[in-house]
């Protein structure tokens, strides 16, 4: 469904500033409940499936008696090993293509190796029957005792030696010498995505090829898996994914129950709808690893880094090998000459680990940015001056310069604005109120990077403009970022143009994930609109009776959304010359390169920040809040600071989660995510939100793209759980090196 101009905010005159604050233009669509997410779709004869989940972490299927639940009201089939029919394995590909977490296909085997795992569908008229139907499923295991143990000893990891991410000097040598050091190991837990919308699939199959509504932050890489696991052509596979209620990680790549869904539409030639439970999005589509880290720092006296050593290890599920990487944004945080980063995983009978909210670097700075705080303290140093006693040049770990780096500023405008100036630092010293305040700091970084894309923009007869691509919106932007694009490019006012995402019939887009769709995406509409542009030039140039007539292309201009001669004043709106040549439209194709893995960079390509928490502490009550955060941020220009604000104020409140909440918990006995709910999953909500002062730098990296865009999200979260936890340090002299915060630790201590 085309966003429609008339629900755009109407905007005139053309406000052409690029960085103009603007609501979003899929804001009415949302409240007034238009927007179609994916499990609202609801098509002719469909049915619904229900799948029965493994009660067992590890073992096998001894027996599965369908014979009740398929006599029960309703029920149209019931799917497991013996008759879904054929689903493939999706080939190994590298990079972001064809990708998935979970490779083995549902049903492909008895063996059962995680809590949850989908052992039966079953499909029936309404979803009530279905869930009745798989309740009546009987399933015997011969179970064997599942490995759920927390805590990792490198001895347990897959490969003997752990992998090598980056490595410069000989940091054991400067570490042994070193005047001050610091050893140290930090956890993060594991943690469950929770967007509020749970992940859907509608599948139809009209005997030749599959339609698929699917809950997507990528659906040209959707089509791909889905295509080789049905065993179709690629031709015969359409995603569809309009809005997205979050993902958080959790949606980009496809679950297993995408795949039921759309073998049960073949099998019953009828559409089928399954929506994954709450209880099930705990076990089947994914979450953070728990990881493991230790941070070995060695520094002079004065408080300079020579060496750094960062050792993390992550679980995974048996047959998948998952890397949290929690090391990239080790190498190139700070300068020093001997830096050795190593990753490595270990096994566990869980659901594979997937992507989430900043996956690596988030949970990695929690470490570096912890380990920082404690030698600071070592050497009696403050912490802010600590870092910029070691701001790097360069990118030592790729030795490469940075496109655009301003740490140091996202530092010291932080420190002005938080009142850092005012900061004692003996535990316990600040007050306000008689409350004790705790006041932390922590660095952050995001990688930046372009994925290709492709685009159409459609310069139309009636002076609308259409751009498409096969990325999504998943609630962060896209839509208004693109409209605000095209919008500036071509002087017209932002409520002519319309946008279409998440549809794979449309030209190949990126995925939404990493912060990295902006980017990508932006200098592929550019160069669509430029061609779009040079075809509507043409089509003047042979308009008899305008001012244009006879003129090379070459000579004209478009400027407020009308043709003119770069030599003259004459300006005719463009649909005027569209109307006058009868055509419906100029249509460009853009497309722009990714710059993932090449290379030819010649730079490294990242955003920064700094983010400086307070927190309040009242033992007497037992209550630790968070009461400020100031966040800067240096991730390039940001083309719309309102969305843009959104995002960091939402990644603040996230991370206030995962310092102080998220935590999936699974009994050890029997693998089975505990709190498995809202209700025992705790997020923080609006009543845990601080005020939240956001800044942003605002420096183009030319780089990336001609607007200077590189990316918001993700970055916002990065450092937080660290700044609040050496906030929690400063308050209460209780080093959490374990996340989250509990609050027990703090009232023993
Ligand atoms: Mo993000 S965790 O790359 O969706």
């Amino acid at each position: 469904m085309p966003l429609a101009a008339s629900l755009a905010p109407p905007v005139f005159p053309p406000q052409l500033d690029d960085a103009a604050p603007r609501p979003r233009i899929d804001g009415p669509l949302k409240v007034t409940g238009a927007a179609m997410y994916t499990s609202d779709f609801n098509l002719p004869g469909m049915l619904y499936a229900v799948p029965v989940c493994a009660t067992i972490a590890s073992g096998t299927i001894t027996s599965l008696d369908t014979a009740r639940a398929e006599r029960m009201p309703g029920v149209k089939a019931v799917y497991h090993r013996k008759n879904v029919g054929k689903l493939f394995r999706v080939a190994p590909v590298a990079g972001f293509s064809s990708y998935l977490d979970e490779r083995r296909p549902p049903f492909e085997d008895d063996t059962v190796r995680y809590y949850g795992q989908y052992v039966a569908a079953v499909v029936a008229l309404t979803y009530e029957q279905a869930v009745a139907g798989a309740r009546a499923v009987k399933v015997t295991y011969k179970s064997e005792k599942p490995d759920l143990r927390d805590h990792f000893d490198p001895a347990q990891m897959t490969d003997r030696e752990p992998k090598v991410d980056s490595h410069r000097g000989d940091p054991d040598a400067a570490f042994q010498t070193a005047a001050i050091t610091l050893d140290q190991t930090y956890s993060t837990p594991t943690e469950t995505h929770n967007p509020i919308e749970l992940h859907a699939s509608v599948a139809s199959w009209d005997g030749q090829s599959f339609t698929l509504y699917e809950t997507s932050q990528a659906v040209v890489n959707s089509r791909e898996v889905l295509s080789q696991v049905l065993g179709v052509p690629i031709e015969n596979v359409r995603v569809i994914s309009r809005f997205l209620g979050s993902g958080f990680g959790g949606k980009l790549w496809p679950w297993t129950h995408a795949m039921i869904a759309a073998a049960a539409a073949r099998n019953l030639n009828r559409p089928v709808k399954l929506v994954v439970s709450r209880e099930m999005m705990f076990q089947s589509v994914g979450h953070r690893p728990e990881t493991q880290q230790r941070i070995r720092l060695g520094a002079t006296p004065q408080g300079k880094l020579v060496a750094l050593m960062h050792d993390s290890i992550n679980h995974t599920s048996i047959l998948d090998d998952y890397a949290e990487g929690c090391s990239e944004a080790t190498g190139y945080s700070y300068s020093t000459s001997n830096l050795r980063a190593t990753s490595g995983i270990v096994r566990r009978n869980v659901g594979t680990p997937t992507s989430m909210r900043g996956p690596g670097a988030v949970p990695g700075l929690f470490a570096l940015e912890s380990a920082m705080d404690e030698l600071a303290i070592k050497l009696n140093l403050d912490p802010v001056a600590l870092r910029l006693a070691n701001e790097p040049e360069k990118d030592e770990g790729l030795n490469l310069p940075f496109s655009s780096r301003h740490f140091v500023e996202c530092l010291k405008t932080g420190a002005e604005r938080f009142g850092w100036a005012d900061r004692t630092p003996a535990v316990g010293s600040m007050k306000r109120d008689g409350v004790t305040l705790g006041w932390g700091v922590a660095g952050c970084s995001w990688i930046a990077v372009r994925m290709d894309t492709t685009a159409s923009v459609e310069l139309r007869d009636d002076g609308t403009v259409r751009v498409s691509t096969a990325t999504q919106d998943i609630g962060t932007g896209t839509y208004t970022v693109l409209a605000q694009t095209v919008s500036r490019t071509l002087g017209i006012p932002i409520g002519r143009v319309d946008v279409v995402l998440g549809d794979t019939s449309l030209p190949a887009g990126p995925m939404s994930g990493g912060s990295w769709a902006t980017a990508s995406v932006i200098p592929a509409v550019i160069d669509a609109v430029e061609q779009a542009k040079q075809i509507l030039f043409m089509a003047a140039a042979q308009t008899d009776g305008t001012p244009f007539s006879k003129q090379r292309p070459e000579a004209l201009a478009l400027a407020n959304g009308r043709v003119t001669l770069k030599s003259g004043s004459a300006a005719v709106p463009f649909e005027e010359v569209l109307q006058k040549n009868n055509l419906r439209a100029a249509v460009g194709q853009g497309k722009s390169a990714g710059t993932m893995g090449d290379p030819s960079l010649k730079f490294s390509t990242h955003s920064f920040g700094a983010q400086f928490a307070e927190v309040t502490w009242e033992p007497e009550i037992a209550r630790l809040r968070v009461s400020r955060v100031v966040t800067v941020i240096d991730g390039g220009h940001i083309l719309n600071p309102k969305p843009a604000r959104n995002q960091i104020e939402g990644a603040v409140v996230m991370g206030i989660g995962m310092a102080l909440f998220e935590e999936t918990k699974y009994d050890p006995r029997f693998g089975v995510p505990i709190n498995n709910n809202l209700a025992d999953y705790i997020v923080a909500t609006n009543a845990d939100s601080p005020q939240i002062d956001v800044t942003f730098l605002d420096y183009p990296d030319l780089v990336l793209n001609p607007l200077g865009a590189r990316g918001i999200g993700e970055i916002g979260l990065a450092g937080i759980a660290p700044a609040i936890t050496n906030a929690v340090y400063h308050a209460t002299g209780v080093r959490v090196r374990e996340l989250p915060v509990r609050i027990e630790d703090l009232l023993t201590a």
